[in-house]
């Protein structure tokens, strides 16, 4: 088996072959004077390897698709995809759109495809390969365990977060809740904790990315208005484009606490053992 860490996942695809004991396979990335990318795989195909690639730029999805091209030669060709860019866009909003995570599914073909908490289930059925999504959320709730908060309670911010709320507060064995909109008039809506009191209390927010910041920075905000201690933000996704950092800092974030399935400087939490494991188990 070869672990190939495509530029967007080099430290996460080191982090792989070290959990399966092998040393990452070299790659060289570059582009030609035109700006078109180039890359070469610079040891010979196994019989078995595994691309390790997200997706956030149109330059890392294009990557990718040279990456399997280069493994022609290959037995099986795994890829892991930690995050899938384009995957919100999973069906037409507006007449005219396209279906881009579909567009995007269609684009890379594989034995077997692996991503991490993608946005949609749904997604997977757009791969002409077998498709498998791993969960992040044991790892994450291990991770915030960890921090031995206090009287802690987890929070999705929306109905779409709910899942993972409610799995991350499974695994700490602790409460969940989500925010509710109110809307009182054409411009003003009330935001609160469904059920649970947050006076006083360690709040963790958690979302399957943080893209812009907009989603959490105002849920901080009324989460702080309404008395919680600390705010802490946890995303298996840390996107965090332009300055929501910044954002969320101001708003009154703790601090953030992310997965690696981007390499950022939050990405304190590691899937390469869920990654390592999965792939391993076949
Ligand atoms: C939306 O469907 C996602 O789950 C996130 O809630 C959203 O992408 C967050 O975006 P932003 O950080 O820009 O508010």
């Amino acid at each position: 088996m070869k672990i190939i860490g495509g530029p967007a996942s080099q430290a996460l695809a080191t982090r792989v072959a070290r959990e399966m004991n092998i040393e990452p396979t070299l790659c060289e990335f570059n582009r030609f004077p035109d700006g078109e990318i180039y890359t070469r795989i610079m040891e010979e195909p196994m019989d078995e390897v595994t691309i390790i690639q997200s997706t956030a730029t149109d330059s890392d999805l294009m990557t990718l698709l040279l990456m399997i091209d280069a493994c022609e030669d290959a037995q099986v060709v795994n890829v892991v995809i930690p995050y899938m860019g384009y995957a919100r866009q999973d069906k037409k909003f507006k007449s005219g759109e396209p279906i881009s995570a579909r567009a995007i599914a269609r684009s890379i073909s594989a034995d077997r495809i692996f991503t991490v908490n993608i946005h949609k289930p749904s997604i997977l059925d757009y791969f002409n390969s077998d498709a498998f999504d791993l969960d992040a959320s044991d790892t994450i709730g291990k991770y915030i365990s960890s921090l031995h908060l206090n009287d802690p309670l987890i929070v999705a911010p929306d109905a779409g977060a709910m899942n993972l709320a409610e799995n991350i507060a499974n695994k700490m064995d602790i409460q969940y809740d989500h925010l509710e909109k109110t809307r009182l008039s054409g411009d003003t809506v009330v935001i609160k904790t469904k059920n649970m009191d947050v006076c006083g209390r360690d709040i963790v927010l958690v979302d399957d990315m943080i893209a812009t910041g907009g989603t959490m920075a105002e849920s901080i905000k009324l989460l702080k208005n309404q008395g919680a201690s600390n705010v802490y933000l946890t995303c298996v996704h840390p996107v965090l484009a332009k300055n929501a950092v910044l954002r969320l800092f101001n708003a009154g974030v703790r601090d953030i606490i992310a997965t690696d399935t981007l390499e950022k400087a939050q990405s304190s939490v590691s899937v390469a053992p869920l990654i390592a494991s999965s792939i391993k188990n076949f």
